[in-house]
């Protein structure tokens, strides 16, 4: 298992540039299982999730071609010869995201068998919403051995109200949608750009969907859907992972080739805390070294603060004058980052659903463990403020969202790399290692 080493007080300088969005790219190549035709995605980030998917999709037969050199963060996918409908426990239990495909396999193959995902570190996380929704799509249900069937000759076009918002559900029953016959309307939607982005590709697809974006989107079903080509919006979690850790180093530091419009929420929050923030075109540029003011946070569907950037907030607000109290309302298990931040100095008390944090308090680098992807990330963002040397354990976590995170801020001045858990074999001429 990798580790990393950092070595904080370094201020961030220069540019740093985001790649594509992992949520946007995971139910984009869901979506290929829609079409025997060809799909081309572009800007697939290079991110342990986005290979779990090409297993999950070759194994039911699709043919994943992955770009190399120059064309390394592009995708195409081909799903003619479809084989298994299946998602196996193996491959959804490293991976909740693969429950996506329970909707476009049922719409295209008239049947789907997926493995429940099971527990999470950050809460339930229940499917419910999904299931609910294809069974209003008509589907029939079964659940055993730890796998949900779904069977469906052809869905049909029905109204589904969310009882809450979600992401992947809206994502699953919209991709179900586009292949059932009649109109669907979906209502209490999320919001999030993830879902207009899908939406742009199934338009590109042949699908007729109107209101992403809004929360009621409505499908006109048709009879099928053909090729096409696309390009991945930028990772506005990876972009405002970037942006706190300019804001906690305080350098000057300019994230490029991300969609400011994607990160209003965040953006003003750092504004109140006294952070300078200026955005031009694609890119955020964060200045200067005054002091960061404390203020509350309360995670909310989009256009609210996102519980992605939750965990990194917490590691600002331990370096910001006063009291923060972070509240997290989307999921129940989301504050594991919090008791390593403690280790690290931070006075963090968790009431509930809320965090109250006191600052500001140096951070001293200490052997920490990332528990999720963005826990992992706010550990990453103290040890870039912390005294000494912090060692990161799990970071696996990691590597399925953020691509090659320790080269990007190693570019921009961050002391940090990368280790083995075993020593890397000593090489004594090309190709020979001993
Ligand atoms: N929920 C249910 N039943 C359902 C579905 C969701 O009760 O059938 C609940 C969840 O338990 C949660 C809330 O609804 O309390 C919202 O969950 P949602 O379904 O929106 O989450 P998700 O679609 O599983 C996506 C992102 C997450 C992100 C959340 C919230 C992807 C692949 N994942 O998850 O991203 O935190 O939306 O914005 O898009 C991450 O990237 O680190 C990550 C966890």
């Amino acid at each position: 298992m990798d580790k990393f080493v950092i070595r904080g007080g370094n201020p961030l300088l220069g540019t740093v540039r985001v790649s594509g969005a992992k949520n946007a790219a995971l139910p984009a190549m869901a979506a290929a299982l829609l079409t025997e035709e060809p799909i081309i995605l572009e800007n697939i980030p290079q991110v342990r999730d986005i290979e779990t998917e090409r297993k999950l999709l070759a194994a039911m037969g699709a043919e994943v071609e992955l770009g190399y050199g120059r064309a390394q963060h592009r995708t195409t996918i081909c799903c003619r010869n479809l084989v298994n409908a299946e998602a196996s426990y193996e491959l959804v239990k490293t991976m909740r995201a693969s429950t996506l495909v329970l909707g476009p396999l049922v719409a295209r193959m008239k049947r789907a068998r997926v493995s429940l995902p099971g527990g999470c570190a950050i809460g339930a996380r229940p499917i419910d919403l999904h299931i609910g929704g294809l069974k209003k799509l008509g589907a029939k249900i079964s659940q055993e051995h730890g796998y949900i069937e779904a069977r469906a000759e052809r869905l049909r076009g029905g109204r589904i109200v969310f009882e809450r918002i979600t992401v992947t559900g809206t994502e699953d029953l919209l991709m179900a949608a586009t292949l059932a016959e009649g109109e669907t309307v979906l209502e209490n939607c999320a919001r999030e750009p993830e879902v207009v982005d899908l939406t742009a590709l199934l338009n590109k697809m042949g699908a007729r969907i109107e209101g992403a974006g809004t929360p009621t989107i409505r499908v006109r079903g048709v009879e099928q859907l053909h090729g096409a080509r696309h390009r991945i919006i930028p990772d506005r979690i990876e972009a405002g992972t970037f942006i706190v850790a300019g804001a906690l180093t305080g350098g000057d530091l300019l994230v490029s080739g991300c969609e400011p419009r994607h990160l209003g929420a965040l953006l003003q929050k750092l504004e109140e805390c006294g952070v300078q923030v200026q955005t031009s075109g694609d890119s955020v540029r964060i200045t200067g070294d005054a002091p960061i003011q404390a203020a509350d946070v309360v995670t909310e569907e989009y256009p609210g603060f996102p519980t992605d950037m939750q965990a990194q907030y917490m590691a600002l607000a331990t370096q910001a004058e006063g009291t923060s109290i972070v509240t997290e309302n989307i999921f129940e298990n989301r504050f594991m980052h919090a008791q390593e931040l403690v280790r690290m100095g931070a006075h963090v008390r968790i009431e509930g659903s809320s965090a109250v944090v006191h600052g500001k308090t140096p951070l001293s680098g200490a052997a920490v463990q990332a528990s999720d992807l963005r826990a992992s990330a706010s550990l990453v963002l103290a040890a870039l403020v912390a005294d000494g040397e912090t060692i990161i354990d799990r970071v696996y976590h990691i590597d399925r969202g953020y691509e090659r995170i320790e080269e990007k801020l190693r570019g921009v001045g961050a002391q940090i790399r990368r280790i083995g858990e075993f020593l890397p074999k000593r090489v004594v001429s090309p190709g020979v290692a001993v």
